[in-house]
């Protein structure tokens, strides 16, 4: 990025989301940065690397770009790109030990849930899913028998967009030497900068928002600590769950509309969440943005807007929201979010089928809505024909 005279103000957000990891191009002066293909680097002598690239799984340009972009936007010093969120995930994971506990978030995502229970337990990492927001109960998970290492805190969370207070949970966490993790996928660093507030590290499903665009699977991590970045860069390496260069340029063309797409899909869901709520056919509406939600002083001390997530439930019983569902034209029937197009999907059945029978399962008969950034009038009048159609 072009330096900035002595003495200014720092960039915006927004300034920093489009030129974060951007600089015109060494050679051509390309202003799209250039996607570095080449799996392996030629050295000038033994060892005597330009840049320090020698092996495209150790390292990129393209991939380089891309981590000094979220580190750029998360505050923090190392940024780290990994091939999904769920790789992201693990290689966090691997600063875990044999023995050690995991205190995870009792709404979450499914495949953080099934990655936890059914693949680290096996390793001999234990995994207690507690409610974040009750400090007394992470007060007393903390203090478990045996030692709790890392606080896997979500927020806000998925499906059910319950706000955790970041701070208070990484000072509980850290008056007991435990590591805090944000999974800040909902929020993206526009609405919330979990390192700021505490956290150690922080993690995206770059898949959604930060890709923006439903055409890349992609995680990214970040930290302020030298001492875990060097653990997760030797990891990143020994694991080898990298990704692509093209699919780290696709992730970094939708980081720079970042702000502008938060924007709108952040006022389009706000104004369907207070349309839902006015409708007699909804029992409850989960949006962190409606002035009854539990957590409205937290929402607005911790988040710049309240997000464009949002998940409601029908009076009528789970064949209704079935139908609900199916029935929407705009709304695509899909997993997933994040994205410009608004998805619909039901969690039990779909992005959360993993997590039946355990601690995180979610209501049947939940609906959850990824708001893009359409005209939300034909939004509005799109659910308007899905509540005829699932009342017939
Ligand atoms: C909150 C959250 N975290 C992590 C993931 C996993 O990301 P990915 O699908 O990119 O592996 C998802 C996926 O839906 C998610 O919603």
């Amino acid at each position: 990025m072009s330096d900035r005279p002595r003495g200014t103000e720092p960039d915006r957000f927004e300034t920093l989301a489009v030129h974060a990891g951007a600089d015109p191009d060494s050679i051509s002066g390309g202003v799209s940065p250039a996607i570095q293909m080449s799996t392996t680097f030629k050295q000038d002598g033994v060892g005597q690397t330009r840049g320090g690239f020698e092996y495209g799984r150790s390292g990129n340009p393209t991939r380089q770009a891309l981590e000094a972009a979220i580190a750029s936007l998360e505050g923090a010093k190392h940024g780290f790109a990994y091939a999904s969120g769920l790789a992201a995930t693990q290689n966090l994971l691997y600063l875990l030990d044999p023995g050690d506990r995991l205190i995870l978030s009792d709404d979450a995502y499914g495949g953080t849930w099934r990655l936890a229970d059914k693949v680290w337990a096996r390793y001999g990492v234990e995994t207690d899913a507690v409610d974040l927001r009750n400090l007394d109960a992470v007060a007393a998970a903390l203090a478990g028998s045996k030692p709790a290492r890392m606080v896997w805190v979500e927020t806000p969370t998925n499906p059910l967009l319950r706000v955790v207070d970041i701070s208070a949970v990484a000072r509980l966490a850290a008056s007991v030497g435990a590591l805090t993790v944000v999974d800040s996928t909902f929020a993206t660093p526009f609405l919330q900068q979990p390192l700021q507030l505490g956290a150690d590290l922080v993690l995206h499903s770059a898949t959604k928002y930060l890709g923006g665009h439903s055409d890349v699977i992609s995680g990214l991590v970040a930290t302020r600590r030298d001492d875990l970045a060097e653990r997760l860069r030797f990891h990143q390496n020994a694991a080898g769950a990298v990704p692509s260069p093209f699919d780290c340029w696709l992730v970094m063309r939708g980081m720079r509309t970042l702000a502008v797409r938060m924007e709108r899909a952040c006022a389009n869901a706000s104004t369907l969440a207070a349309w839902l709520a006015a409708r007699r056919e909804v029992k409850t509406v989960h949006y962190p943005g409606l002035p009854n939600h539990p957590q409205r002083e937290l929402v607005a001390r911790q988040m710049r807007l309240p997000g464009a997530m949002l998940s409601f439930e029908l009076k009528a019983d789970e064949d209704a929201a079935r139908r609900f569902v199916a029935s929407t034209r705009l709304f695509t029937l899909a997993e997933s979010l994040g994205a410009v197009e608004s998805l619909i999907e039901l969690p039990a059945a779909m992005t959360h089928a993993s997590a039946a029978g355990s601690p995180l399962e979610v209501p049947a008969g939940l609906i959850r809505l990824s708001v893009g950034i359409e005209a939300v009038d034909d939004l509005t009048a799109d659910l308007d024909a899905a509540f005829a159609a699932a009342h017939k």
